[in-house]
């Protein structure tokens, strides 16, 4: 592997990057046009699909014609086209080869023969960017599939929430408190959190400052992945000190003592596992909701390796589409399209399956297995009803798509205190929804999706601490949504463990 990373790092096409439109930019017309002015394409010579966005062109600024939902008014543009011209000139976070290694494994994922896990912050915040956030929220991470793994004996594929999880989508243009409104909090990568005018005032440096703690974190977490820490002959030490000896840690503890006999076995048998990289090193790819189109059109690069010139978005492994922002005609929907790495699309209770249906034919029109995730985030409540009726227009359509479950963005409920939180057991009841649905209509529950923290926040209600309304102040610490602390995040992971291997 380390090989071919070096190969397509040598072969980026820096300077070619660096040229390409910055800021508002019109499209490159020394570009080959794949798609309108004849109807075949100009690779394969062979009729392209004639459907009307697939009919148009794309290209890395197309998305710019198209309404684009959830962006930030930045109030100096000046500032702000010449954040993105040196966005435009960075050195790209991920290389195409390892988007294609990811689009590789969710295909089998799509295929029932792995599952994932996708897991992380619901916004990662500037002023928690040291090594120990990270690596508690990796240790939580390789400790849920590692109980995955184990008990429900697939492979599991990982997927952090993590290293560019900065933007957010958010449901009112303005906050209103005490009679005094100000723009919302849209994630670090736009403002901060703290109420005052100067606080909330969008500022495009801050973008750059988005990139460089990305870089920063996915430099340590391919420190911690391939250099020993994640060795799975240190899976008792993944076990945090606050979570050891809860009835979670013990129960995780034994999972942990089974798997080192299992390579004690596997040793005495003979099986020389000292060179074997799966035991010794962990994949961890990093993912993101691909919010702010600016941000996302500046770090998408052209792959000179492929023969076709493809374009991915080097900001992250896979991005996906938030609920808010998944319009068919929208801009959202025309930047992931043309974009080769893995994609996302979160489907909420509104969705009906004809949308469900050109989703799939917009963001996956040659069906490739692995390359679009369903995210489907119901609530606990209309899981039941609402889910089935779309597993089976997908399943009828022959549409190869990775069906994953966000059992928190459904659940997420203002508590008496004032704070927004969510209840473990509809968590864990959306779950069983998800896996209850699937049964019934013979698809294959692919994965999770997962908003947690590997700190001891007291943030979502429930649980085996049976954490009350009136403790959620203690440790109230995430600058977005609530998060399930570690000993919630392994309940989790054994609840799902248990339906998997049902
Ligand atoms: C999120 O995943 O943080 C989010 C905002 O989710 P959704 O788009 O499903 O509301
Ligand atoms: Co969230």
């Amino acid at each position: 592997t380390s090989a071919t990373l070096s190969s397509i790092r040598m072969s980026m096409d820096i300077d070619a990057n660096a040229a390409h439109h910055a800021g508002h930019s019109s499209p490159d017309s020394s570009r080959p046009d794949h798609h309108t002015k004849n109807s075949t394409s100009w690779a394969t010579g062979r009729p392209v699909d004639s459907t009307p966005m697939a009919a148009s062109t794309w290209t890395p600024s197309s998305w710019r014609e198209r309404t684009a939902l959830q962006q930030p008014t930045w109030p100096d543009s000046g500032a702000y086209d010449a954040a993105i011209k040196k966005l435009s000139m960075v050195p790209p976070l991920v290389f195409a080869g390892e988007a294609r290694t990811l689009l590789a494994s969710l295909g089998r994922v799509a295929e029932g023969k792995a599952f994932l896990l996708q897991a992380g912050d619901c916004a990662e915040s500037f002023h928690d960017m040291g090594a120990p956030a990270i690596r508690e929220k990796l240790k939580v991470i390789l400790q849920m599939a590692a109980i995955l793994t184990y008990s429900g004996g697939l492979p599991v594929v990982k997927v952090g929430r993590i290293a560019g999880q900065f933007a957010k989508p958010r449901s009112a243009n303005e906050e209103t408190v005490d009679g005094v409104s100000l723009p919302s909090f849209r994630g670090h990568i736009v403002n901060d959190d703290l109420f005052d005018a100067d606080s909330r005032t969008p500022d495009p440096e801050r973008m750059i400052q988005a990139y460089q703690q990305s870089a920063q974190t996915l430099n340590l977490l391919r420190a911690f992945t391939k250099g020993g820490f994640a060795d799975l002959t240190r899976v008792h030490a993944w076990n945090q000190e606050f979570v050891r000896t809860s009835a979670e840690g013990r129960r995780y503890g034994a999972i942990a003592d089974g798997i080192a006999s299992a390579l004690r076995f596997m040793s005495a048998c003979g099986v020389d596992l000292s060179e074997s990289a799966p035991i010794h090193q962990v994949d961890l790819y990093t993912s993101h909701e691909a919010l702010l189109l600016g941000y996302e059109e500046a770090l998408t690069r052209q792959d000179t390796t492929s023969a076709t010139g493809d374009w991915y978005d080097c900001s992250a492994h896979m991005l996906w589409i938030g609920e808010r922002t998944r319009g068919l005609d929208d801009a959202h929907v025309e930047f992931l399209r043309g974009v080769k790495n893995p994609v996302g699309c979160k489907v909420g209770p509104t969705v009906e399956p004809d949308d469900v249906l050109a989703l799939c034919e917009a963001l996956n029109p040659n069906r490739i297995p692995g390359r679009l995730t369903l995210i489907s985030r119901m609530g606990a409540k209309k899981v039941g009803d609402r889910l089935p009726r779309l597993l089976a227009a997908v399943r009828d359509s022959g549409h190869p798509v990775v069906w994953s479950c966000d059992p928190c963005h459904g659940n997420t409920y203002t508590s008496d205190s004032g704070l927004k939180t969510r209840h473990f057991d509809e968590i864990e009841a959306e779950v069983v929804g998800f896996f209850d649905a699937h049964n019934a209509e013979g698809t294959w529950p692919g994965g999770l999706h997962i908003e947690l923290t590997g700190d001891d926040v007291t943030e979502c209600v429930g649980g085996s601490d049976d954490l009350a309304d009136a403790n959620l102040g203690e440790r109230y610490t995430t600058v977005c949504d609530p998060r399930l602390n570690a000993r919630q995040s392994l309940d989790l992971a054994f609840r799902a463990a248990e339906l998997l291997r049902r």
